[in-house]
Formats: structure tokens, sequence, C-alpha cells
């Protein structure tokens, strides 16, 4: 539930090891109660930029406000922030109860207290039945678990989230993100959530920052970043396949080099001769039964594979220009065998999702 106050403001933060510009010129603010995302490949800067939040890295240059305060001068212990980290980080020795129960102990909360208050979040993760368990004897899903509530426990303002389900499998996972989203929902924490998985962003965030190489290249809504992803870094990094070079045509069409012209939905400031990429993702692209008002081609099916829920078409367009195109397995007869590689085949799309990249 995002109240519209500022979590966190990065003001043209950057950070340099040595040669390595880790983090360059971030101005990002986000709001309190999101659930924000950092999604980018290995070693484009998500860690560097959470630590420098949770005050284990000071920037080389910019300023981080934490509630509208400058925190440089403010030790990691004393932020109004917790880390969970994807090596979960429990102590071996100490029981489920006691990890979540130790830092309000640290902080001589009350024995009263302290037992409502892990009580209630090992509840919130749906562990309270292993609170006397050793973390050896818990599998990968259970120790996060822990992890998480010995964060919300301390009822931080902001909960820095590093890959926290990295360790786990894929089922295990999708459950614990709707988990995850569901727990935020409930407590109203900030949290800031660094994955390198777009499905994983695209599903939990009310916001999603792109990064590549230290820089935020698209910061929006997941379907601002999914349907209009702005240039190629992005496309490519949240599953844009279907790339096709072209040119800016007067007509406003674009042409693909083979004589085929495609509408696309031209931005404004495109002119004659401009060199753009389209692309129209492969769920969008109807194939065979072409509607009206539906950009429509031929082509030739050059490979057919079932994928069991869909089968992928790709379809060449002569020149070397191809589309991917997705068919869902419906309700109908027949339906996942009707083409042949080999094949003549007209396919087609709506012009609005057709996309035009630069
Ligand atoms: N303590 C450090 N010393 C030197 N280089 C570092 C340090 N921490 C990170 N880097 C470098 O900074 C870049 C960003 O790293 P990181 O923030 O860990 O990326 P990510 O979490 O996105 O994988 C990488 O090139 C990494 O090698
Ligand atoms: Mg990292």
């Amino acid at each position: 539930m995002i109240d519209g106050g500022e979590a966190i403001r990065f003001e043209s933060v950057s950070k340099r090891f040595g040669e390595t510009e880790a983090v360059k010129g971030l101005d990002i603010t986000i709001e309190q109660g999101e659930f924000f995302s950092l999604l980018g490949p290995s070693g484009c800067g998500k860690t560097t930029t959470l630590r420098m939040v949770a005050g284990f890295e000071q920037p080389s240059e910019g300023r981080i406000f934490l509630d509208g305060q400058p925190v440089e001068t403010v030790p990691p212990y004393q932020r109004n922030v917790n880390t969970v980290f994807q090596s979960y980080a429990l102590f071996e020795n100490l029981d489920v109860f006691e990890n979540v129960a130790f830092g309000l102990k640290r902080r001589k909360v009350a024995r009263d207290e302290i037992r409502r208050r892990v009580t209630a979040a090992l509840e919130l993760v749906q562990l309270p039945a292993r609170s006397d368990a050793k973390p050896r004897e818990l599998s990968g899903g259970q120790k996060q678990r822990v992890a998480l509530a010995r964060a919300l426990v301390n009822r931080p303002g902001v909960l820095l989230l590093d890959e926290p389900l990295g360790a786990l499998d894929l089922k295990l996972r999708r459950q614990m993100q709707l988990e995850l989203k569901a727990i935020q929902r409930e407590v109203g924490i900030t949290f800031v959530y660094v994955t390198h998985d777009q499905e994983e962003a695209l599903s939990m965030s009310d916001r999603i920052a792109v990064m590549d190489a230290g820089e935020v290249k698209q910061c929006g809504q997941p379907e601002d970043i999914y349907e209009r992803p702005r240039g190629e870094f992005v496309a490519g990094f949240i599953g844009i396949s279907n790339l096709l070079e072209g040119r800016v045509e007067d007509s406003g069409e674009v042409a693909i080099g083979n004589g085929l012209r495609i509408p696309a939905p031209l931005p404004n400031d495109c002119a004659r001769g401009d060199a753009v990429q389209i692309s129209v993702r492969p769920e969008k692209i109807a194939v065979q039964e072409i509607e009206p008002g539906m950009v429509s081609l031929e082509g030739r099916i050059e490979t057919r594979v079932y994928l069991g829920v869909s089968t992928q078409i790709t379809v060449s367009l002569g020149d070397g220009a191809r589309l991917v195109a997705l068919e869902q397995a419906t309700y109908r007869a027949q339906a996942d065998d009707r083409w042949e590689v080999g094949q003549r085949i007209r396919i087609g799309w709506r012009p609005e999702h057709c996309l035009v990249l630069r």
C-alpha cells in the first residue's frame, strides 16, 4: 500500500571500485510501502546499490536519503533497514526462535514482547511449528522463511532483499514469490528486491528499475517495462525476441529489407531513413486465423516445437527475417498438429502489438 511518502532517494549516486564503475548516476525515488525491484544481469551493480542503502558501502559521489534524511553519517546499525541475503546467514548454533529473537534481545526488548513478536513473525512466514529446530534441520525454503522472519521482526522501514530466492528450485521459488508479495502487502514495509529473473520482477513488483553496467536503463511499472521497453538492452533482457531490423519509410511504414513493409506505431520523432527495430511478441502473433484490421504477412514454417501448453512455430519471411509465434494449446480437437515444417502460412498481428525500438 503506497502512501506516497518517500522511503529512499538516490541523488546522482555513483560507486567506483578502482577502475570499476559499479553504479553510475543513480537517480531514483522509492516510495513508502512500495515493492521496488532492481533487475539486471550479474555484475550490473544491484548488490552494490543495496549495500549503499544498508550503509556497508559509501557512494563515491551523490547522496542517499532514508525517510528524507541524508544518511552518509549514519552507521549501518542505526539505519532503519534490514537485509535478507540469498545465503540466509542464519546462526547455526541457535534454534529458529532464537535466530528470529536475536535482534530484539540485543536491543533489550522485554521477554514477553519478544515472545509475542517472534511468534507473530513466524506465523507470518508460516513456520510457527518449527521454532525449536536448528537451521541444519530445515529445508532451503524454510531457512529463507526464518531469515525473512528475523528481518521482519525488527519492523524496519525498509527491507532489502538480495536474490533471496536464488538458491531455491523453480517450483518453490514461484510459490515463495507469491507468499513474499502477500507478506509485503500485509506488513506494508518498503521492499527493495534484487533479482536477475525478469519473470520474478514482473510478477512481484510495483515498479522495476532495469540496470545494465551500473546504469538504470528504464524504471517503471511491470506493464511499462514489458509492453514498452526502451531500447535494445531492456527489450532483450525482458525476454523480447522477434527483433527485425528495418528502416522508416515515407509512408510511416518500416521496410524490413526483403521488399516487405510493415505498418508500425512509430514514435513522433522518427524520420524517414531512421534505422529501427520492430518486434512482435510471439504470443501476439496469429497463425492462419487472421482477423480484419491485422497486419498480415506470408511466410514458410521453418521449425515447429511442441512445448506442451503451447507450440512454437518459427516462420521464415525470406531474406533471413523470421518471426517466432506461440500457439496456445486449446480445447479444439487436433489444434496442436495443424502445421507442418515447410508449409506456407499466413501470420498476422494487431498493429498496436508491434513495438518499435531504437
Ligand atoms: N568490493 C568490491 N571491490 C571491487 N569490485 C567490486 C566490489 N563489489 C562489487 N564490485 C564490482 O562491481 C560491479 C557490480 O557488482 P555487484 O553490485 O555485485 O553486481 P550484481 O549484484 O548486480 O551482480 C562488478 O563488476 C563487481 O565485480
Ligand atoms: Mg549481486
